[in-house]
């Protein structure tokens, strides 16, 4: 496979259908919701202006929709994803809040001081997380609110075996402090931060994503590169499956001062 079909096949694994692209759960778009919600001293003025970098399918953009008065910009590089989210969107009564744009998120092209809330779930890394937090200072407006969920360590000296496999696929992987710090030196004030269930990997993620593996694994049982891309995932899964003691994904909320 070259890179293009190796790209075709990885959305086609990552399909639309799948109820979420990342970990995460409505309940824990939902405890970042209030975490911003409590620290705003007063109501913002009118409709909140907000942005969903890597918005995927949709999960949380629709949850923000639901509960925030506000104009969502959902952005993300792969447009059938944003044509999921749309339908989903409709569905759920909500699409006159949402506008979807097909963008990098490392050449956003935003003004500055433009929102006053940025939501990221699972997605800032792609911009490298450091890179992120101050792009995302720059698009606030003083007093806008970040909520981001991000891939750390839980704890130190992690097994060999999950220590080779983070440093393979996530080299950035830190610790909570040291992305505490991050966000400190960038200039934000951090609010809190509460670590990601491990059913919101497993029901939420994981599970649907085994499934889709084991349909792809059947169609494509005579191709021992598609199924080396699958056998990867499921490695990954059996190493959170294992090993989620020592990582996971946590959600720091925080503000622009
Ligand atoms: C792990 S998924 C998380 C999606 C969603 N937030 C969720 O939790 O279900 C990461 C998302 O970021 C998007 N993405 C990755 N790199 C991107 C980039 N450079 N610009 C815009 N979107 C990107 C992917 O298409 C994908 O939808």
């Amino acid at each position: 496979m070259n890179r293009e079909e190796q790209m075709q096949f990885f959305y086609e694994i990552f399909d639309p259908s799948l109820p979420r692209l990342g970990p995460g759960d409505s309940a824990s778009t939902k405890r970042a919701m209030n975490m911003v919600l409590s620290a705003a001293s007063k109501p913002g003025p009118g409709r909140l202006r907000i942005l969903d970098i890597g918005c995927g399918n949709g999960a949380q953009t629709i949850e923000l929709a639901r509960r925030l008065e506000g104009n969502i910009t959902a952005v993300d590089n792969h447009q059938p994803f944003l044509d999921e989210l749309r339908r989903r969107a409709q569905n759920a009564g909500v699409s006159r809040k949402i506008t979807t744009l097909l963008r990098d998120m490392r050449a956003l092209g935003m003004e500055g001081e433009t929102f006053d809330t940025i939501w990221s779930e699972g997605a800032l890394y792609s911009m490298g997380f450091q890179e992120g937090l101050k792009a995302c200072y720059d698009l606030l407006v003083p007093g806008g609110f970040l909520a981001v969920s991000e891939l750390c360590w839980f704890k130190p000296d992690p097994p060999a075996e999950c220590q080779r496999f983070l440093a393979a696929e996530y080299p950035a992987i830190t610790g909570i402090n040291q992305n505490l710090e991050f966000m400190r030196a960038c200039g934000y004030e951090v609010i809190g931060h509460f670590a990601l269930p491990s059913s919101s990997w497993l029901q939420d993620y994981y599970l649907p994503l085994e499934e889709r593996i084991r349909s792809l694994r059947e169609r494509y049982a005579s191709d021992p590169e598609r199924t080396g891309m699958l056998q990867s995932i499921q490695t990954e899964i059996a190493i959170y499956r294992k090993h989620h003691d020592y990582y996971g994904y946590v959600f720091y909320v925080m503000s622009r001062p």
